[in-house]
């Protein structure tokens, strides 16, 4: 078959992962798909500006301005730029020209992605997108796929980097927030705005995707209770170790009943953890979500949730999948058919 034309749109941390692995990475890449997959341009705002780990390297000559031109001619859309515009019209460009779309967009999806499920649904295109949801855990392909024939009763987890990263710190060193909120800056881990994960949007936003899979509903960011770590001080770290626990953001999606109305619940909020309880245990910027389901049981979900080389990992994947998808034939599933679940109040804490 034909090589697939691949086209990237964003290259911070994790667009810059991407495009050096898919060249450093071709041969295998192509045997796994079954032709090779070409790089094909690079987005970004400014395709004259230095970047690490591009300038000097043969990725420095597929930068480009034109985001548009590069989408028309691209078999395979891979959206990491963030953010909700241009990054919602360039995919839905992308699906109307009948590309597959991977994005890594969590505050898109968690917005406006019924309006996105239904665009791939209507082209007949894939769209992946296991990297918006804790980084290189594969846990929107279980959610969305292996367990698509069983009854999801709660997710529960920690499902931002950031924060786990500076409640880590501030337990084990005595930070207090905005040092600690520096030094996962430093590391790639922090948003580029680290309200997005101090505030617990960027934790919302993935609860509200992995909610709409678990429970076939339509979840936005906005029904989603959020508290995030911003009132949590050094101090209130260090009395819950004495008490034998662990300060965690949580996100929490479940089914419940609210006077009397079946529905499910999704909120965000720090919660204090027994020390005991495998979530006290994760450390650092690494994520871990348990998945309950009627047949299923008890499932857990463990790895590393944020960073240029493991998001990379789940963008690759996804990659591989609706590439085999083109050379083959086939899609990946569907979502554009969810029943209307109500999605019920709920409070933070
Ligand atoms: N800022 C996010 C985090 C990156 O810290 O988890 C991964 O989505």
């Amino acid at each position: 078959p034909a090589p697939l034309k691949v086209a990237l749109l964003g290259c911070g941390v994790v667009g810059t992962q991407v495009a050096r692995r898919l060249l450093e990475h071709a041969d295998e890449l192509a045997s796994r798909v079954g032709t090779s997959l070409e790089l094909v341009g690079i987005a970004v705002r400014n395709a004259t500006a230095p970047r690490e780990g591009i300038t000097g390297t043969p990725l420095a000559d597929l930068l480009t301005d034109d985001a548009e031109a590069l989408v028309d001619g691209a078999d395979v859309v891979v959206e990491v730029m963030g953010g909700i515009e241009p990054a919602r019209t360039l995919i839905l460009r992308a699906i109307e020209g009948g590309a597959s779309v991977v994005t890594a967009n969590k505050a898109l999806l968690a917005q406006d992605g019924p309006t996105l499920y239904k665009a791939a649904d209507t082209a007949g295109v894939d769209l992946y997108f296991e990297a918006a949801v804790a980084g290189a855990i594969p846990i929107v392909r279980p959610v969305r796929e292996s367990l698509a024939g069983d009854q999801v009763q709660r997710v529960l987890g920690i499902v931002n980097g950031t924060t786990n990263y500076v409640l880590d710190r501030m337990a084990t060193e005595g930070l207090e927030l905005e040092q600690a909120v520096k030094e996962a800056q430093a590391l790639g881990y922090a948003e580029a705005d680290p309200t997005a994960d101090v505030e617990g949007y960027d934790a919302a936003a993935k609860a509200a995707i992995l909610a709409s899979l678990a429970f076939h509903t339509r979840v936005s960011i906005d029904d989603v209770a959020r508290e995030g770590i911003s009132a949590v001080t050094a101090a209130d770290v260090q009395w819950a170790q004495r008490t034998g626990h662990t300060i965690k953001l949580l996100a929490i999606a479940e089914r419940n009943t609210s006077d009397g109305v079946a529905g499910i619940q999704v909120r965000v909020h720090p919660a204090l953890v027994p020390d005991a309880h495998p979530l006290a245990g994760v450390r650092g910027a690494f994520n871990a979500v348990f998945v309950e389901a009627e047949a299923a049981g008890e499932l857990m979900f463990y790895g590393r949730g944020a960073g240029g080389a493991p998001t990379a990992s789940a963008i690759l994947g996804d990659l591989v999948s609706v590439a085999r998808h083109r050379v083959l034939g086939g899609r990946g599933p569907v979502e554009s058919s969810y029943a209307a679940l109500p999605v019920l109040p709920a409070d933070a804490a």
